[in-house]
């Protein structure tokens, strides 16, 4: 298969496309090399990088040319910077999804949207089956469920070859230091306080991002058109939990624990069932978080300094930084 994976040099873009490069498919990946995306994510794999915006029709037409299918992880994808300012996440995610099914849709290819279980809201009991109204929470998840509803549209209107895979919080390597996992396991290792949100009881389900990749491929192998498919993880945390873990694997201090304000609008719970995509597909999760998932991606980051410093060693990521925990981060731009 000759892919174009928008979003491909990011977090789960990037796992993607080594997954589907070391399967022998032909990669062209399209990429806007924002905050978030990095040459350096998709280095040493035999794939073609187009630098431009998924919003950007004349880009869009050029990456396009030739490909079997067009797969879409191009997105701002952090709540709280969608929180301070939604501007970019409606012009990346809503208006970018719908140039990339425009594109999909005059050349007669799939259109596979990545998604995520935010579109649904907050849930307190039992998990969300693909059925469940979109009720999204955050500027962040409005705009992808925007995106979701035009591309169903796009299949109730023209017939479109669409899939959509929906998936639950991802961890692993390469994610960007603005996240739970990462942000934690930085400020351990360098003795700063771990800020959690209010209380720390919200619950998060943990899928690890190569399980994600290939659930997204699953669902772009055997999805039927028009349809969603929840890939969720198996594991259930609460936010505190983590953190608890993340201070006992690096060595940091219970007393690093700082409970902070609260995020506006914070959704409480997730959770996604995946029966759909695991009867279409046998697709399962293997990767587990208590057994080696969480250990093995907070080692990858303690030694991968290189990786992750640049990323926080610049005033972009100190401002972003300051106005969300009000003070410099404690690792950056000091040595490890
Ligand atoms: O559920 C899928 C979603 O997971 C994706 O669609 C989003 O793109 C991705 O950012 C992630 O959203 P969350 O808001 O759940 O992830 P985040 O890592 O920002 O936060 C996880 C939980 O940890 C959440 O309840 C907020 C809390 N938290 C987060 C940070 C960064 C803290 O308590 N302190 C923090 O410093």
């Amino acid at each position: 298969m000759k892919l174009l994976v928008c979003g491909g040099a990011g977090f789960i873009g990037s796992a993607f496309v080594h997954q589907r490069v070391a399967a022998g498919d032909e990669v062209r990946v399209l990429d806007a090399l924002t905050y978030a995306g990095r040459e350096e994510n998709v280095a040493g794999l035999d794939v073609e990088l187009v630098i431009g915006r998924v919003e950007d029709p004349d880009a869009v037409r050029q990456a396009a040319t030739g490909v079997d299918a067009i797969v879409n992880f191009a997105a701002e994808t952090h709540v709280d910077r969608s929180i301070l300012d939604g501007q970019a996440f409606v012009l990346t995610n809503s208006l970018g999804t719908f140039t990339l099914l425009e594109e999909a849709r005059r050349r007669g290819v799939r259109h596979l949207q990545v998604s995520t279980d935010e579109v649904y809201g907050s849930i307190r009991e039992g998990a969300f089956t693909e059925e469940h109204p979109l009720e999204p929470s955050s500027p962040y998840s409005a705009s992808k469920a925007g995106a979701d509803l035009m591309v169903l549209a796009s299949h109730h209107t023209y017939g479109q070859d669409v899939v959509i895979a929906r998936g639950s919080n991802c961890y692993g390597p390469r994610q960007f230091p603005e996240k739970l996992i990462p942000v934690m396991t930085l400020n351990a290792a360098h003795g700063a306080p771990l800020p959690v949100y209010g209380d720390g009881r919200q619950v998060r389900t943990w899928l690890h991002v190569d399980d994600f990749a290939s659930g997204i491929h699953a669902a772009l192998v055997h999805g039927e058109s028009g349809q969603a498919y929840n890939v969720g993880g198996e594991n259930e945390k609460l936010n505190i939990d983590v953190v608890h873990r993340i201070i006992g694997l690096t060595g940091a201090s219970e007393s690093q624990i700082k409970h902070v304000e609260d995020r506006l609008g914070h959704d409480f719970r997730y959770a996604l069932a995946s029966d759909k995509l695991k009867a279409a597909s046998g697709w399962a999760p293997r990767m587990d978080f208590d057994a080696g998932g969480l250990e093995s991606t907070v080692h990858w980051y303690l030694d991968h300094p290189h990786w992750w410093r640049p990323l926080v060693d610049t005033p972009e990521y100190r401002a972003y930084y300051r106005r969300v925990y009000g003070r410099e981060p404690d690792f950056a731009p000091a040595e490890v």
